[in-house]
C-alpha cells in the first residue's frame, strides 16, 4: 500500500503537534504570560477534531490566532487563498511555536468569530458565488445561514481554525453543524481545531477536547468540562440557580 493510501486509511490529523521553544515560559510581555501557557506549549494533536475549552481571557484565541498565522491564514480570518489582510501582521505567540504536519496541508480557514462579517463581506464584494454554491450573497443570508452555506459549498480539505462557532449557530443549527463536522471528519482530508463554550459541539463523539487553565492546557473529558457539568445541572433545575443567584444580601442592623 502507498505511504499515501496508508495515510487516508487513518483517521490521524495532519496538524499532529502545536509546540513552543523554551523561551516561552521565561517572558511576563503578553502573550506570554497567559498563565495558561507559563509552562510552555506542548500539544500532540491526536484526533481530527481537537476542542479547545477554558475559562473566558483563558488564551484559546490567542493560540487559535498564533496557529493561524503559522498556517498563512489572514488574521482577519479566511482562506489561504482567500485572505484579504494586508501582510506584516504577525502575533508574538506564532513566532516561539513550532507545527509539526504530516502531510503539510495548505488550505483551510481561519474563523474568528468576530470577523465573520467582514469576511462575508468580501466574499460578495468578489462576487464568486461558486465560493458558497451560488445562493443568495452571504450577507442576505442570516449569520448562521450564511456560515453553514460555506461550510457546505466550499470547504471541504484542509485545516479548519475556528474561534466560537456556535455564536453564529442555533441549537439546531449546532447539530447541522455537527453533521457537517461527521461529514468532512470521514473524508480524511479535514482537521478542526476549535474553540468554544457550546456543551452541545464540546459532546461530539471523538474530539479531543483540551482545557487551558493556570495548570497549562490539558487533555479532559468533555463530561468534566464546567460547560458540559454546569450547563446539565442549570437545565435540570434552574430555579434553583436564580433562588442561590438573587437571593437578597441580609440587611445590616
Ligand atoms: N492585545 C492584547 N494585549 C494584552 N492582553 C491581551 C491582548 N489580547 C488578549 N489579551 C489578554 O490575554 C488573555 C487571553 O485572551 P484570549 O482572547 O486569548 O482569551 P479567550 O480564552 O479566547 O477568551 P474568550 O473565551 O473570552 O474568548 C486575556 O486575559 C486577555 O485580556
Ligand atoms: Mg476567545
Amino acid at each position: 500500500m502507498s505511504r499515501r493510501k496508508s495515510l487516508q486509511k487513518t483517521n490521524e490529523p495532519f496538524l499532529r503537534s502545536i509546540r513552543s521553544r523554551p523561551e516561552l515560559a521565561t517572558s511576563e510581555q503578553f502573550p506570554f504570560n497567559i498563565p495558561a501557557f507559563a509552562q510552555g506549549i506542548d500539544l500532540t494533536l491526536k484526533r481530527k477534531v481537537t476542542f479547545l475549552v477554558g475559562e473566558n481571557g483563558s488564551g484559546k484565541s490567542t493560540l487559535l490566532e498564533a496557529v493561524a498565522v503559522l498556517c498563512g491564514f489572514s488574521l482577519q480570518g479566511g482562506t489561504l487563498d482567500h485572505g484579504h489582510a494586508q501582510t506584516g501582521e504577525g502575533s508574538l505567540l506564532a513566532e516561539t511555536l513550532r507545527l509539526a504536519w504530516l502531510p503539510k496541508v495548505s488550505s483551510g480557514f481561519f474563523m474568528r468569530a468576530e470577523s465573520f462579517f467582514d469576511f462575508a463581506s468580501y466574499i460578495d464584494s468578489v462576487g464568486d458565488r461558486s465560493l458558497y454554491g451560488g445562493a443568495a450573497p452571504l450577507l442576505e443570508q442570516s449569520h448562521g445561514e450564511s456560515f453553514l452555506s460555506l461550510f457546505q459549498n466550499r470547504w471541504r480539505d484542509g485545516l479548519f481554525i475556528l474561534d466560537e462557532p456556535e455564536a453564529a449557530l442555533s441549537p439546531q443549527r449546532q447539530l447541522a453543524f455537527l453533521r457537517i463536522l461527521y461529514d468532512l471528519e470521514r473524508t480524511q482530508r479535514a482537521q478542526f481545531l476549535i474553540a468554544t463554550h457550546s456543551p452541545m459541539l464540546l459532546l461530539y463523539p471523538g474530539a479531543d477536547v483540551l482545557h487551558l487553565s493556570a495548570d497549562g492546557i490539558k487533555r479532559i473529558d468533555p463530561e468534566e468540562t464546567e460547560h458540559v457539568r454546569l450547563t446539565r445541572d442549570f437545565l435540570r433545575d434552574p430555579q434553583s440557580y436564580f433562588r442561590a443567584l438573587f437571593a437578597e444580601e441580609p440587611e445590616e442592623s
